[in-house]
C-alpha cells in the first residue's frame, strides 16, 4: 500500500475520505470512536504542512437525498471541540463547477454527507471529480476503513483524478487485520457472539481452517447453534430471566471462554456474549473485555460495532486495558478477515 508516510504533504490540498458513520440521537453523537480514530491522520498533514484537509464522509443510508436527518453538522461541532487549536469549517456539497470559498486561515473544512447526491453510492466519476476540482486537491488519502468494502464515488472512483495513499487509521487497522490472519501467533482464539448467525457462519468457516478454537456466545449460542468441530466450543449454560429467555452465557461457559483467552496467543473477538445493554447480562461480555485486555501477551483485535462500543465503554473507566486493535470497521473488518476483495483498497495498491 501507498502510505502517507511516503508522500512530501507540504503545501498540498489534501481530499481525506474519513468515516464519521456515527452514531447519533437527537442531534448528539453517542459514539466518537471513529471521529477520534480519525485524528491521527489530521494531525499527521497538519504537522507535515498540509495546505488544507478536506475531510469527506457518508453519514447513514439517506438515499441520495439531501435530509437533515443524516446532515454531518454535529460532526462538525465535535471536530471543534477535538482539535481546539484549529478553525474547522464546515461546507455543503459543491454545485457543479463551483468552488468551495474556504479561506486563507481554515486549513481543515469538513463537507456536508456524500450519500446527499445519489452519484456517491452509484460510483459516479463526474461526481468526484467535481469535488475534486472544487478545492483544487492535490492527492487524496483513503482514511474511511469502515467504508472500503463499498465502490463508490469515494473509495473507488476518486483514483481517476488523484494519487491515492493510506490514511493510519487505515495503515493501522489492515495491519493488525493482515498480522492476525496472515502471520499469527499461535494458539489463536476465536470469539464469536452476537444474532445473526448468517452473518458469522462465513467467519466460523473461514476459521475452522485457521483457528486452534472457536467459542460461540451470544444469543447465536443461545438459539441452539450446533457444530460436531472438536475445535468448536458452544455456550452450555446460559443465565435467564424469569420468563426463561437466555440472556447471557453462564458460569461454566465463562470459564472454560476464560481458560481459552488465558492460552491464546491470537484473540479475534466479533459480537457480544450476552444481552449485555442490561448489565445484569453482560457479565460474560465484561469478563472478556477485561481479561482481553489485560492479556498484554496475545495480539488482540476486537470488531464488530456492538462490541467494538461495549469495549470503548469500558475503557473509559477502566484505562489499563489495552487492544492491539479496537476496529472501527464493522462490515469492512468482517469482509477484511474473510479474504474478500475490497474496492477502497484495491484503489490504492500500488
Ligand atoms: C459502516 O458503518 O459499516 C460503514 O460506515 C458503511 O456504511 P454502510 O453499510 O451504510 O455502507
Amino acid at each position: 500500500m501507498k502510505i502517507i508516510k511516503d508522500l512530501n504533504v507540504k503545501n498540498k490540498t489534501i481530499l481525506v475520505r474519513v468515516d464519521y458513520n456515527v452514531p447519533i440521537k437527537d442531534g448528539k453523537i453517542e459514539s466518537d470512536l471513529r471521529i477520534r480514530a480519525s485524528l491521527p491522520t489530521i494531525n499527521y498533514l497538519l504537522e507535515h504542512g498540509a495546505k488544507k484537509i478536506i475531510l469527506i464522509s457518508h453519514l447513514g443510508r439517506p438515499e441520495g437525498k439531501v435530509n437533515p436527518n443524516y446532515t454531518l453538522s454535529p460532526v462538525a461541532d465535535e471536530l471543534r471541540k477535538l482539535l481546539p487549536k484549529e478553525t474547522v469549517g464546515f461546507y455543503p456539497l459543491p454545485e457543479q463547477g463551483a468552488k468551495i470559498p474556504i479561506p486563507e486561515n481554515v486549513r481543515i473544512a469538513l463537507l456536508e454527507n456524500l450519500r446527499f447526491d445519489p452519484r456517491e453510492e452509484d460510483n459516479d466519476s463526474d461526481f468526484i471529480k467535481n469535488i475534486v476540482q472544487s478545492i483544487d486537491a492535490d492527492v487524496f488519502v483513503q482514511d474511511g476503513f469502515a467504508v472500503i468494502h463499498r465502490a463508490h464515488a469515494s473509495t473507488d472512483a476518486v483514483k481517476e483524478f488523484l494519487p491515492v495513499y493510506a490514511g493510519l487509521l487505515l495503515e493501522k487497522e489492515v495491519n493488525n487485520l493482515d498480522a492476525a490472519i496472515n502471520i499469527p501467533k499461535k494458539p489463536i482464539l476465536l470469539i464469536i457472539g452476537g444474532a445473526k448467525v448468517e452473518d458469522k457462519q462465513p467467519l466460523i468457516d473461514k476459521f475452522n481452517k485457521i483457528a486452534d478454537q472457536i467459542v460461540v456466545g451470544g444469543k447465536i449460542a443461545a438459539d441452539g447453534y450446533k457444530s460436531n468441530n472438536p475445535n468448536i466450543y458452544v455456550a452450555e449454560d446460559f443465565d435467564e430471566n424469569n420468563k426463561g429467555d437466555k440472556l447471557d452465557i453462564g458460569p461454566v461457559s465463562t470459564a472454560k471462554l476464560s481458560g481459552f483467552i488465558t492460552d491464546a496467543k491470537t484473540i479475534i473477538w466479533n459480537g457480544l456474549l450476552g444481552y449485555a445493554e442490561d448489565p445484569a447480562y453482560a457479565t460474560a461480555s465484561t469478563i472478556a473485555a477485561e481479561m482481553i485486555g489485560e492479556h498484554q501477551d496475545a495480539t488482540t483485535i476486537i470488531c464488530g460495532g456492538d462490541t467494538t462500543g461495549f469495549v470503548e465503554a469500558l475503557m473509559e473507566t477502566h484505562p489499563n486495558l489495552k487492544y492491539s486493535l479496537v476496529s472501527t470497521g464493522g462490515g469492512a473488518a468482517l469482509e477484511y478477515l474473510l479474504g474478500k476483495k475490497l474496492p477502497g483498497l484495491e484503489a490504492i495498491t500500488k
